[in-house]
């Protein structure tokens, strides 16, 4: 099958194009490179041993878009251009709606014109279900009133593709995922956000390397076992397998499939920064800060439903992750200083 993979040198995208290359699928990328560098395009071959074709320009564009469908002719599409900073989405709501609303539309618009691309995987979010009544979340768990634009344009996409399934003879998966962490064995792909990054794991990461001086806990009076709060935390790679088999399930004309993609399981920031120190036997200087706005207690996945339907089990650990993290991290810094 042959896949269109939009932001496939992200974070996410580029693991899961690792993946379909080496389960035999034929991919193709578009990424703009707004937050993503051209390197892992050479990285992702060096691992998978085959070069995805690649396409640079924002899936917004239609003609270009056009063109590429004209040309390469996908029979699906995975969906990860999008913007993701909760906090910068505060501040530039319509960047956020743009973008994420948009390359949606354009590439829907392109489904519809060519109908021979009837299978569409979504990354969604965990973000949707909000403040949790209770955990595990299930897909059928209460969408809550986003608290960011970010976290808006989510809700609003899967309303708009549940829309589309029914107009459509179409067949979308839209995958929630839970919080992604981990990097690739290989130490070429990974998570190396420019800047402060938002998130605890990119953070912890620098912290680990001497890049950051200590992390900042935020809150440790939360309703949860040490107080600190309580995430389900997905390696990389397991959630890049997520999308092969979404996309299996595609294959036999679901229709519209919405799936939690976590472990099960909750770990705590504490527990998490334990993880860390002991995989890499290395310790990682943390001060309790005040809580950060907008965040919650606990969430963590049920997962029956992607056992059930998708043959979804985890094969990582949380020490698995925390060792790729670091190992990916270390090898970036060594990078960085050789190009220098
Ligand atoms: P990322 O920023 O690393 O990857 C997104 C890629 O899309 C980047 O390479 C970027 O250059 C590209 N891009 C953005 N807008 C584009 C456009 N208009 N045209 C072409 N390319 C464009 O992010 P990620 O962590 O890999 O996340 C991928 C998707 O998963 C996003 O939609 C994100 O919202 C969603 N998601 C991520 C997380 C997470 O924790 N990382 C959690 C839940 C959902
Ligand atoms: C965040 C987003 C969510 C998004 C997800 C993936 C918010 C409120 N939520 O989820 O919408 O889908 O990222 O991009 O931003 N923490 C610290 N110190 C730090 C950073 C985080 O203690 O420096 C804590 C947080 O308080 C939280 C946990 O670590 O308890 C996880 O935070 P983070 O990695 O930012 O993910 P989420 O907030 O779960």
């Amino acid at each position: 099958m042959k896949v269109l993979v939009t932001g496939g040198l992200g974070y996410i995208g580029s693991h899961t194009t690792v993946k379909l290359l080496e389960e035999g699928f034929d991919v193709v990328i578009i990424d703009n490179l707004s937050n993503s560098k051209i390197d892992v395009l050479d990285r992702i071959e060096q691992i998978a041993k085959k070069r995805p074709r690649f396409y640079n320009f924002d899936v917004q564009n239609k003609e270009s878009l056009e063109s590429v469908f004209v040309s390469e002719k996908p029979e699906a599409i995975i969906h990860f251009a999008g913007f993701k900073a909760v906090g910068e989405s505060c501040q530039k709501p319509l960047m956020y709606y743009e973008n994420n609303l948009l390359s949606t539309f354009a590439l829907l618009d392109m489904m519809q014109k060519y109908p021979k691309c009837k299978n569409f995987v979504f990354s969604s979010s965990a973000t949707v279900y909000g403040e949790p009544d209770s955990v595990p979340l299930t897909e059928n768990s209460p969408i809550k009133q986003a608290t960011s634009p970010y976290g808006q344009t989510k809700i609003m996409i899967e309303e708009i593709l549940t829309d589309f399934s029914k107009v459509q003879k179409v067949n979308i998966a839209i995958l929630r995922y839970f919080n992604p962490i981990g990097a690739h064995q290989s130490g070429l792909l990974g998570e190396d956000p420019n800047g402060l990054p938002n998130n605890l794991f990119p953070y912890i990461n620098k912290v680990a390397v001497g890049a950051l001086p200590k992390l900042n806990i935020f809150g440790n009076d939360y309703k949860t076992c040490d107080g600190t709060g309580v995430r389900d935390y997905i390696h990389v790679l397991d959630l890049a397998k997520g999308h092969v088999l979404a996309l299996k399930k595609l294959e036999k004309d679901c229709g519209l499939f919405v799936c939690n993609l976590g472990t099960g399981k909750g770990t705590s920031v504490l527990e998490l920064v334990k993880a860390y120190e002991k995989a890499n036997n290395i310790k990682i200087p943390y001060e309790f800060a005040p809580r950060r706005a907008g965040d919650i207690d606990e969430n963590f996945a049920g997962t029956e439903k992607a056992k059930k339907e998708l043959g979804f089990v985890c094969d990582y650990t949380i020490l698995d992750a925390c060792r790729d993290g670091y190992n990916f991290q270390t090898q970036e810094l060594k990078r960085m200083k050789d190009k220098k």
